[in-house]
């Protein structure tokens, strides 16, 4: 059994698509171990994305993902750390494959719907970012 971080976006939070998203993961075999709907500030949003702080888009990206609410979940399941990135499709849309969440809800690469942990360390610090010890038991 392996948990892993998952991140409904602000851009498809707006579209109102909370609900179809949450239903690709249930019907590929991921529980939804705890979840709540946020809206993060810029700081916090720095914070979570603090890995990608020397890139080029951390500013616009930081502010994006502190632009309205977004949902954040912990899925749970055998593997769920690569079945989710295969539920979620390619970070570019452009490059999803048909029937992934980008492909069909996704704007742009930044603009991409939903997040999830790359590894097991990552889910380690993104779980732990979101979500207390209690609220996940
Ligand atoms: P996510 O899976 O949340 O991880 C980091 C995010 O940075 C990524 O999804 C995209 O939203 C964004 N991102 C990654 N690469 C680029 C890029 N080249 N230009 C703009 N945003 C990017």
């Amino acid at each position: 059994m392996e948990r892993t971080l998952s991140i409904i976006k602000p851009d498809a939070v707006k579209k109102n698509v909370i609900g179809e998203i949450i239903s690709r993961f249930e019907k590929n075999g991921l529980r939804i171990a705890a979840m709540k709907k946020i809206w993060m500030t810029k700081e916090e949003a720095k914070g979570f994305y603090i890995v990608h702080k020397e890139r080029p888009f951390y500013d616009d990206l930081t502010d994006f993902m502190s632009e309205g609410p977004i949902v954040v979940m912990v899925l749970e399941g055998k593997g769920a750390i690569a079945k989710n990135r295969e539920i979620m499709g390619a970070t570019n849309p452009a490059n999803a494959a048909p029937g992934t969440i980008r492909k069909d809800f996704a704007e742009n690469i930044e603009r991409n719907a939903v997040h999830g942990s790359d590894a097991p360390e990552t889910a380690a610090f993104e779980i732990a970012y979101f979500f207390s010890a209690l609220e996940l038991l």
